[in-house]
């Protein structure tokens, strides 16, 4: 990229008094955890300061929404700023200018800033933008996906409580500053290697922020990937951390995170924030929920089933999905807790011929082989679980032994993956550590996608049959 990379200080504060202070006002929920390991203490939490004015936007972020556009949201303290985008592609020179809509929400006794979103496009693929929102405040970039393969997916797991990892991790796929990580180590040939293998968006798949009702992270949360969600569409589901219902007070759920995240559900016919899905260069990502309503008939499974159903696998050969709670998981921690959801949704994913699934949620990475029904199938989706590593301190993640035989490695380190669809019928996955640099692959395989199997070609199903 070649460009200087601006690092932002971030100050650490005694988090644990702010947390306390918290739980004081407002016991946290039980929310739907019930694992019995001892969870990391919120020890490593970087605060990300507000440092601009009160109507300046922070918080900007940028995901996909319909075909060629973008949704820009951001928030400002001021209540007057206007939800307005200017943007073009020339730094400075705005030729086009977009109105959207802006919405707020209280929480117990904080109330948000307003929350602002904008939708921008058509956008011509591949192209660096330059946009500035609500008409004051500094100038951001970002880069449009490409029109043709190859395509590049980051796949972010859990975010780790605003710690330490994340912030490096980000540091690492935007900026490759690697300050914390030691200069020495970088050869120039490796930095070449870096600077080569960006990204075109980002999937996570859930537990964002932590805030676990601390509204408060959910600003710090916001102004920390700033500069790396301004840059680059990331597209989210949900994790159980975002649920933050309170008993009688607040029983609905994920109302931060669907005020703050917005995803482009209306645009794949979902009637809810928590599952959609996205088109892009000949790839359909599905993003589920997995706390929400996901049995035989509900919402959530007639629609996943129109959706997959509406899928032209000729011209669309590569079929991904995205979850919190892993359907498959040899780790000791969150065991059987995708299990229902997997009984009520695998034959649909297998009979689509979904080439992938990602789970977040469990501390470590697992990539599975290809599966279906606790067996290995050559047709069925293979499984991968990436999840944080933990802390620094060295809590001890668990594996069950003997390992399985559908699990191919399994490794308790906080990293990223990558999945570069390279053209109709290849894809290369690799996970990268966080401790190692970029171009070293801790794992990687070759893809081929299912839809250029013959022996699995899809079977053209009565629609109206059940299972
Ligand atoms: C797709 O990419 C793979 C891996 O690079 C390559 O072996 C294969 O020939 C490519 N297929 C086409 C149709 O270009
Ligand atoms: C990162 O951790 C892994 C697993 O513990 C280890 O094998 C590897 O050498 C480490 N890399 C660095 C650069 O320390
Ligand atoms: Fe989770």
């Amino acid at each position: 990229m070649g460009r200087k990379c601006s690092r932002r200080s971030l100050m650490e504060f005694p988090i644990l008094l702010i947390h306390t202070l918290f739980l004081l006002f407002f016991p946290l929920p039980l929310l739907s955890e019930h694992n019995n390991f001892v969870r990391q203490p919120a020890g490593q939490l970087i605060i990300t300061p507000h440092q601009r004015s009160h109507s300046d936007p922070q918080q900007v972020h940028i995901s996909l929404v319909g075909k060629e556009k973008m949704r820009v949201s951001w928030i400002t303290e001021e209540k007057h700023a206007e939800s307005v985008v200017e943007y073009g592609t020339e730094s400075g020179e705005y030729s086009a200018k977009s109105t959207g809509e802006h919405t707020s929400y209280r929480y117990f006794l904080y109330n948000s800033g307003k929350i602002h979103n904008v939708v921008i496009g058509p956008l011509k693929p591949g192209t660096t933008y330059f946009y500035r929102c609500g008409g004051s405040g500094p100038e951001f970039s970002l880069k449009t996906p490409p029109h043709n393969f190859p395509l590049e997916f980051v796949v972010v797991g859990k975010s780790l409580s605003l710690g330490f990892d994340i912030s490096l991790l980000l540091h690492r796929l935007v900026c490759f500053c690697l300050r914390d990580l030691g200069q020495t180590e970088w050869t120039a040939s490796t930095l070449k290697h870096v600077e080569s293998r960006e990204y075109d968006v980002a999937l996570l798949p859930g537990d964002l922020s932590y805030a676990d009702s601390q509204q408060p992270l959910w600003d710090s949360f916001g102004r920390l990937v700033e500069p790396y969600a301004s840059k680059r569409p990331w597209m989210v589901t949900e994790g159980n951390h975002e649920i933050e219902i309170f008993p009688i007070i607040y029983p609905q759920p994920f109302q931060a995170y669907n005020a703050r995240w917005p995803m482009p559900f209306q645009q794949s016919a979902s009637t809810s924030n928590l599952y959609y899905s996205f088109q892009l260069v000949a790839t359909h990502v599905i993003m589920l929920g997995s706390y929400t309503d996901f049995h035989a008939q509900s919402q959530q499974y007639n629609w996943l089933q129109s959706d997959l159903a509406n899928i032209d696998r000729a011209k669309t050969p590569w079929l991904i999905v995205l979850l919190h709670a892993p359907w498959y998981n040899t780790n000791e921690a969150h065991q059987g807790e995708g299990e229902s959801m997997r009984q009520a949704m695998e034959q649909l994913l297998y009979n689509a011929r979904v080439d992938l699934v990602f789970a977040g949620h469990v501390h470590a990475y697992e990539r599975f082989t290809r599966i279906y029904d606790n067996k290995v199938d050559s047709c069925g989706p293979m499984y991968v679980t990436i999840g944080d590593g933990g802390n620094r301190e060295g809590l001890a993640l668990m594996f069950k032994n003997p390992p399985s035989p559908l699990s191919l490695y399994r490794e308790p380190s906080f990293g990223h993956g990558r999945l570069r669809i390279v053209n109709e019928t290849h894809a290369h996955w690799s996970w990268h550590r966080n401790n190692d640099t970029d171009a070293v692959v801790a794992d990687g395989i070759w893809i081929e996608s299912l839809s250029s199997s013959q022996a699995c070609s899809i079977q053209q199903d009565d629609p109206n049959e059940e299972l």
